[in-house]
């Protein structure tokens, strides 16, 4: 019995354009947003409040933040790595924030500059702040399965952040497979393992498809009962401390797989390829995802 509705959260505003070489205009981010709402996505990832020295690509956040148009019943998330970043996010006005550690500690020295240990330190305040202004907090685990920098990745490292982030007030966590290298019963066991730690609605599978698993990781994730994905418009993205991994799952991709299961997501798959669209002519390059592509050709 797979749950009889999901809910996509859209990274391709942060996740997806963070690691474009070129400058993408707040503009055209802010009309991406748009265009992803009319979609129907009712949880978009914004922008990311990190140094602009660590990544250029999020260095307008306010600006984009400042732009985008605000619907109701649509919450606007962002990445927050430490206190001033949370203080950003707060002025902008973000009804979620996302802090961001990892199962390697390879992989948290180089994304955000320390250990696992030291970035729990850091998420405390930032949690504790969101929670005191009664904004929602989700805690990303990067490397869930695999890392770049140390391989394969165990379970048991999972379910240790999944249980530090609970301890400091942290919502939701996301099991994020950042190289795209886990396969369906190794994103099962990393799911369970931060199932330890969090109820069913409060952990979603974020699935990079490096290597062509992230439909397939996510039925399995369907089969657990998890039903919240963070997925990117087009296929877009990739994490600048994670050489050669590419973007997310694309939306369309697990819209289409979700229609064709008779899950409810309440996207409107046509403007969302054309969200995609739109992006993808900006970038000069056509969409990453199958169904996009499919579809455009009809
Ligand atoms: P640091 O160098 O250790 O920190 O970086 P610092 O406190 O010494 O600050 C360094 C500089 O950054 C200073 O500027 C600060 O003012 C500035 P300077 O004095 O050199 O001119 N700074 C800030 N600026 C703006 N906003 C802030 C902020 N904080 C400090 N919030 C830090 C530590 C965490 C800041 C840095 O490592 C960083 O920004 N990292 C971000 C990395 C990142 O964004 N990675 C991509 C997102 S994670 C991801 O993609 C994975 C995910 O998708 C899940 C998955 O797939 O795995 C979520
Ligand atoms: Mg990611």
């Amino acid at each position: 019995q797979l749950p009889s509705t999901v809910k996509l959260v859209e990274v391709g505003p942060r996740d997806g354009l963070q690691n474009e070489k070129e400058p993408v205009p707040a503009a055209v981010k802010i009309e991406l947003v748009r265009r992803l709402q009319d979609a129907g996505l009712r949880e978009i990832e914004v922008t990311s409040f990190v140094s602009p020295k660590w990544v250029p690509q999020m260095a307008d956040a306010a600006e984009v933040m400042a732009g985008i148009e605000r619907r109701p019943g649509v919450r606007y998330s962002v990445l927050t790595p430490n206190l001033r970043g949370f203080e950003a996010a707060w002025a902008a006005g973000a009804g979620e924030i996302v802090v961001f550690g990892a199962a390697s500690e390879a992989f948290s020295q180089r994304n955000i500059n320390c250990s696992i240990a030291e970035s729990i330190e850091r998420f405390a305040p930032v949690a504790e702040a969101a929670r005191a202004h009664g904004i929602h907090v989700r805690g990303a685990i990067s490397c869930a399965v695999g890392c770049p920098y140390e391989g394969e990745i165990a379970p048991e490292r999972v379910a240790l952040v999944a249980r530090l982030m609970k301890e400091i007030g942290v919502q939701h966590v996301g099991v994020a497979d950042t190289i795209g290298v886990g396969t369906p019963r190794k994103i099962q066991r990393a799911l369970e393992a931060a199932l330890r730690h969090y109820a069913l609605d409060d952990v979603s599978g974020h699935y990079h498809d490096t290597y062509g698993q992230a439909l397939a990781n996510t039925l399995a994730s369907l089969q657990l009962g998890v039903w919240q994905f963070d997925t990117s418009v087009a296929g877009l993205g990739g994490c600048p401390y994670a050489r050669g991994a590419t973007g997310n799952v694309a939306t369309e991709d697990v819209v289409f797989m979700l229609q064709g299961l008779g899950i409810e997501t309440g996207i409107d798959l046509d403007r969302l390829v054309d969200a995609g669209a739109y992006i993808s002519g900006f970038l000069q390059r056509a969409p990453h995802s199958r169904a996009a592509t499919a579809l455009l050709a009809r």
